[in-house]
């Protein structure tokens, strides 16, 4: 076969390569193929030398043709590859508005507060203020003022994290009666708080103990605060909380800062009072501790305690969720498991 043939077929199958390639590497590839150092019709024009004089100029006219013929088709080539792979990605970037747009999940209230916040709103209600105090205490606050002098034994039931000699982290929300008993002005009106907030305890940590939980502290102060009144109080606090057809009961109690003393039941929500599980078989479940206030923690607050009485109780939302919702360890509260936290929807949250 003679030169201008083979010129001829490689012009021929090129043409065809070119117009079937499909991608900008195959376009390339083919294009170092053919028109590379080493491509084909290079290694083709290296056969001129071997022409004919009279045929160099025919046939070098027919090889610079079929070159920048093929030169051509390969850029056309490339520029069309390259726009179609440009309108591609245009198509896949294009922004769709009429999609939804991504679902960010909102947080929610604790269940811990969630139960706060009832019973702030049920106070409140009832003409409260909300004072809250500070975790890190004296000792003399959480103790001595509350009437539980240096040895007192009650002091080994709340035994704590101490940040120096005088300073602990609370053991207890009594710690701030004395200062709010203190401060209040009686040509005012009564004293009626209430103190939500963190406690600590260094108790091993079981099913129902944390070494930390929460508290609210209630306290009212006025002339002929009885004990009537705090019944009554608890009696309606614990209905809201837990149910119309709750029943309320009071057993006499010990606390050093209160006589006397109370400890509050309610039935259990769960047999309503037959007995089970839940409150070991009693049909009852223990929700607060509370009383009047002793006359010796009014007397170091400066209150004339001939003239002015009050009642006072704490109560643990801790306590009062697991006993709502019927959760058996109380550490599932504060191992921020969002399956666990997510199933506590409050009105209004989804
Ligand atoms: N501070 C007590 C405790 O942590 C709870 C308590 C009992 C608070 C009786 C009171 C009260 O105000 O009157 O165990």
């Amino acid at each position: 076969m003679d030169l201008k043939t083979k010129l001829e077929e490689l012009a021929e199958s090129s043409m065809t390569a070119i117009k079937n390639s499909d991608t900008l590497d195959e376009i390339e590839t083919l294009r170092v193929q053919l028109l590379g150092k080493k491509g084909a019709l290079t290694d083709l024009l290296k056969m001129m030398k071997d022409l004919e004089a009279s045929e160099r100029p025919v046939v070098g006219k027919l090889a610079n043709e079929i070159r920048d013929d093929l030169t051509e088709r390969i850029t056309d080539k490339k520029e069309e590859l390259e726009q179609q792979a440009l309108n591609e990605q245009l198509k896949e970037e294009t922004i769709d508005v009429t999609l939804p747009g991504r679902q960010y999940k909102k947080g929610q209230t604790h269940v811990i507060h969630q139960v706060m916040e009832e019973m702030e709103d049920l106070f409140l209600g009832m003409g409260y203020k909300i004072i809250s105090g500070s975790e890190i205490v004296s000792d003399y606050l959480n103790f001595e003022r509350v009437n539980v002098p240096q040895d007192h034994p009650a002091r080994d039931m709340q035994d704590s994290f101490y940040i120096n000699d005088h300073y602990l982290l609370r053991t207890q929300t009594s710690a701030v009666q004395p200062l709010i008993i203190e401060a209040h002005d009686f040509s005012q009106g009564p004293l009626k708080v209430i103190s939500p907030g963190k406690v600590y305890r260094r108790d091993s940590d079981d099913a129902t103990h944390s070494h930390q939980f929460h508290q609210i502290e209630g306290i009212v102060v006025d002339e002929n605060i009885t004990m009537a009144d705090l019944m009554g109080t608890l009696e309606v606090m614990s209905k809201e909380i837990f149910g119309a057809d709750r029943r309320v009961r009071f057993r006499p109690s010990y606390f050093p800062f209160t006589e006397p003393s109370v400890e509050v039941d309610v039935s259990c929500f769960n047999c309503d009072g037959a007995g089970c599980r839940i409150c070991k078989h009693s049909g009852w479940i223990e929700i607060l501790g509370a009383g009047m206030i002793h006359p010796n923690v009014l007397e170091m607050s400066h209150v004339d305690s001939t003239k002015y009485s009050g009642f006072a109780f704490g109560v643990g939302p801790d306590r009062m969720a697991m006993l709502k919702y019927g959760v058996d360890d109380i550490r599932h509260f504060f191992l921020n498991d969002q399956r666990f936290l997510s199933q506590f929807h409050q009105k209004g949250e989804e």
